[in-house]
């Protein structure tokens, strides 16, 4: 079974290509000779459900015409025209689907652009029935759209053939009716970021042994949800995201046979700890427990997770990388801010050389090692809120060597003039650097004259240190400075310099 989009775009580059009398007819007729159109009585489903709809951006605009397969949104399959996919997902969602759930800056400036889509969405008092009529259904995406609190209405679980059904962030509330259970061939459903009422029983989930994808990020309105005897029972489950929904230790049993994951994102649940068994968890790419009351040191029980690439265990109480963490060799993103990690920087991380973002931010870390500068594909390190004094390796000279880091902050430290560093940075063909924050440290030095060498430096925190003497001419190269900060110094003459770009 195939799912059609519009052909028209296809069959225009093949004669383009072709250029041959022949392939223009068909092309003319594709809709006899490719595809069914679409069935009538479908037809009248799909037109009653748009009525039900308010579309106050157009989103709808190509639903006219005896061809409902040719709509936007629809899909149909090829031999029999049935109407087999309704996806209805927001611009905006569609935008920015494709990356993984990361923190904030992960966000590439196309996707900050995905903002722009925001106001594109469908709205309605509830889910009309009319969709029961799409009887072959397999594929429905509400995402993104407006359902004004109303629940998800009974006659969902009813939609046997559903392989695919996504609900998330579609202001559904009340209870999550559990005949979602029925729906045995889904292999990929979301439900993420609803208002759904914390007393939704999601036991059916068990009943769903197809499932390659599970959502639930935040479904609940509140999160004094108590969930009990869940058991989850797919075998074949790569991405589950529980996170924020109370989920609790008593509850991790459920994942103790999804071994397949590849995903897993519990952050914002009450774990307090991790039970043996997540070593079985060897195929990880992807795991997320910030914020998860976890303490101690980072478990054994991760050793397995060789394969990992993306590790959130920020907002919990670690106190140590063990020294084994240097198997990790794919990971490239680590974020451990908010945890009580003391002294160096551990060792453990000496060897990571793929590691390219890294947030030890908001720990008690007091000093930097000198191999520190050898992490050469850093994009974005964050140093700050920590108890820095010094530095064996100085910031110019982890700026000399990370030649593609973009954001460095190693603000709210107590580093003095000798942590700067006056190396020349011209190692690098170009720098990245846009963001820099040596802000609320000690130093008392002149300011240094490598930072016209940042060519690309939108922003500059300085402030709250002891910077004294002129501003170096040299910032007059600062083309694409936008935020500069230096209250709290001693630095003359800021105010005779023209600053045409500020
Ligand atoms: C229908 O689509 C499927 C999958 O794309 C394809 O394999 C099949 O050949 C198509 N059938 C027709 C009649 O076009
Ligand atoms: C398209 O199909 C119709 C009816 O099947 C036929 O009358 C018409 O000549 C066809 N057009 C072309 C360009 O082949
Ligand atoms: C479905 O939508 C149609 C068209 O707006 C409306 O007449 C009908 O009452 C709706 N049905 C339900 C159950 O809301
Ligand atoms: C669908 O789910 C309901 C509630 O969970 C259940 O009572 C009913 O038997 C199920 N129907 C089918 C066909 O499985
Ligand atoms: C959750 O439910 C269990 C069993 O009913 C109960 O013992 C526990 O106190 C509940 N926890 C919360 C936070 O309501
Ligand atoms: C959980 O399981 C226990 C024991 O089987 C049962 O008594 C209890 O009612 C179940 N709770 C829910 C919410 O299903
Ligand atoms: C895991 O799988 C085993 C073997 O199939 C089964 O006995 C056990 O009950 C399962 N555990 C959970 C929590 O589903
Ligand atoms: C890693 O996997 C092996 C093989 O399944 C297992 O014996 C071992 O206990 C696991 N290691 C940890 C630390 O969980
Ligand atoms: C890192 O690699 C160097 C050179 O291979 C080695 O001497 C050192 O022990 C390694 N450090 C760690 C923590 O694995």
């Amino acid at each position: 079974m195939g799912i059609r989009y519009q052909n028209v775009a296809a069959c225009a580059t093949m004669v383009l290509v072709m250029v041959m009398a022949e392939i223009a007819d068909i092309c003319a007729n594709s809709s006899t000779l490719l595809h069914s159109p679409c069935l009538e009585r479908e037809r009248q489903a799909l037109v009653k459900f748009k009525a039900s709809l308010t579309d106050s951006s157009n989103m709808l605009s190509s639903w006219h015409g005896d061809d409902c397969c040719r709509w936007k949104g629809i899909g149909c399959d090829n031999v029999t025209g049935h109407v087999v996919m309704l996806d209805l997902t927001t611009p905006y969602v569609k935008c920015r689907r494709p990356m993984w759930e990361g923190e904030y800056w992960l966000r590439s400036d196309d996707e900050d652009n995905c903002d722009l889509l925001g106001y594109q969405y469908l709205e309605a008092r509830n889910v009309n029935s009319s969709l029961l009529e799409l009887e072959y259904l397999t594929h429905l995406d509400l995402s993104g759209n407006d359902f004004y609190r109303s629940p998800i209405p009974m006659f969902i679980g009813s939609m046997q053939r559903l392989r695919y059904l996504s609900l998330s962030e579609a202001g559904f509330g009340g209870r999550i009716p559990s005949n979602l259970g029925n729906l045995s061939n889904l292999h990929f459903l979301r439900l993420s970021f609803n208002g759904f009422s914390p007393d939704s029983n999601i036991n059916w989930i068990s009943q769903l042994s197809l499932l390659e994808h599970l959502d639930m990020n935040q479904a609940y309105d509140g999160v004094q949800v108590n969930i009990t005897n869940l058991t989850i029972s797919a075998p074949k489950l790569q991405f589950l995201s529980l996170a924020d929904i109370g989920f609790s230790v008593s509850n991790l049993d459920a994942l103790q046979n999804t071994t397949s994951l590849v995903h897993l994102d519990l952050r914002w649940n009450h774990l307090f700890s991790i039970p043996s068994w997540f070593g079985n968890f060897k195929k990880l790419g992807y795991l997320d427990l910030s914020g998860c009351g976890l303490y101690g040191p980072i478990p054994n029980t991760f050793q397995n997770a060789t394969f990992i690439e993306f590790l959130y265990l920020s907002r919990n109480n670690f106190d140590s990388l063990p020294s084994w963490f240097h198997k990790f060799e794919k990971l490239k993103h680590l974020f451990l801010s908010f945890n009580n990690i003391k002294g160096t920087i551990p060792v453990a991380l000496q060897n990571m050389t793929s590691i390219e973002s890294l947030d030890l931010s908001s720990n008690s870390f007091t000093s930097v090692p000198s191999w520190f500068i050898e992490l050469k594909k850093l994009v974005y390190l964050d140093l700050s809120f920590n108890k820095l004094t010094s530095m064996e390796c100085s910031i110019s000279s982890i700026l000399k060597n990370m030649c593609h880091l973009k954001t460095l902050n190693i603000g709210r430290n107590k580093l003095q003039k000798e942590s700067i560093g006056n190396t020349d940075l011209s190692t690098c063909i170009g720098h990245d650097l846009e963001n820099l924050d040596l802000s609320e440290n000690e130093f008392n030095d002149h300011l240094p004259s490598w930072l016209g060498q940042l060519e690309n430096l939108g922003n500059l925190d300085l402030q709250d240190n002891f910077f004294y003497g002129p501003i170096p001419s040299s910032f007059g190269k600062l083309l694409k400075l936008e935020i500069l900060y230096l209250f709290n110094n001693k630095l003359e003459g800021a105010f005779l310099i023209s600053w045409d770009n500020l």
